[in-house]
């Protein structure tokens, strides 16, 4: 009647330790081994991911790139129509921008690990939308407890609101240290934003050598 019935393992005419033998019972209750998280466990999980509708529109989810032992992570808000494509994050004329503003400071691509807060790509690059976030947040969360990175630069509104759960417009985020449990933020203009808007250059390169100046502190 779809109701289970949950019966013991133990064979009926196998001893149970007393309650009264408290050696007896330390020897039968095995702890619970801790779930350890691995790349290959988290990679396997996102691929096929199907819990929110970007699933439906995306060629490829864009899982993130880069050293896996990174000190410096990125994070942006979500593939766009290149990635999608390519499967790898920050390909198009932004991603090139990103190049040139680590390279400013010091950093090679390879070096750092890129990944954004949604894996699959809104349609029309559209923002992704607050269950869309939520959906898919706790995969980024997952790559930044394997990463461990000494320092963390959010690109864009969209991103460091959902990173940093705030309202708070990117104005008034950016020029400042924030923190994600013990890591330090910083946030950064979205390199895309920046091709559009000559003049925020200056403010995201001051942004990138705070980040420098709290990374070398670390
Ligand atoms: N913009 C992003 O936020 N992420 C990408 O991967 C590409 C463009």
């Amino acid at each position: 009647m779809g109701i289970d019935v949950w019966l013991s393992r133990t064979a009926p005419d196998q001893e149970q330790p007393s309650v009264s033998d408290p050696d007896a019972i330390a020897e039968n209750i095995q702890p619970e081994p801790e779930s350890i998280d691995t790349w290959e466990a988290l990679q396997a999980e996102v691929a096929p991911c199907t819990k929110c509708d970007l699933c439906k529109t995306r060629t490829q989810t864009v899982f993130g790139s880069g050293n896996k032992k990174a000190e410096w992570m990125i994070i942006g808000e979500g593939p766009g129509q290149n990635e999608d494509l390519q499967g790898l994050p920050f390909v198009g004329k932004a991603g090139q921008l990103l190049t040139e503003m680590l390279r400013a400071i010091g950093l090679d691509r390879e070096e750092v690990f890129i990944a954004n807060i949604v894996k699959c790509r809104p349609p029309s690059n559209r923002d992704p939308k607050p269950i869309e976030i939520e959906t898919c947040k706790p995969y980024l969360l997952r790559q930044i407890a394997l990463i461990k990175p000494k320092i963390i630069v959010v690109l864009g509104r969209v991103a460091a609101q959902a990173l940093l759960n705030t309202e708070e417009p990117i104005g008034k985020l950016r020029g400042k240290i924030h923190a994600l449990n013990d890591t330090p933020v910083v946030v950064v203009y979205h390199p895309a934003y920046l091709l559009r808007s000559l003049l925020d250059k200056r403010k995201a390169w001051a942004d990138l050598k705070l980040a420098l100046q709290i990374y070398k502190k670390h």
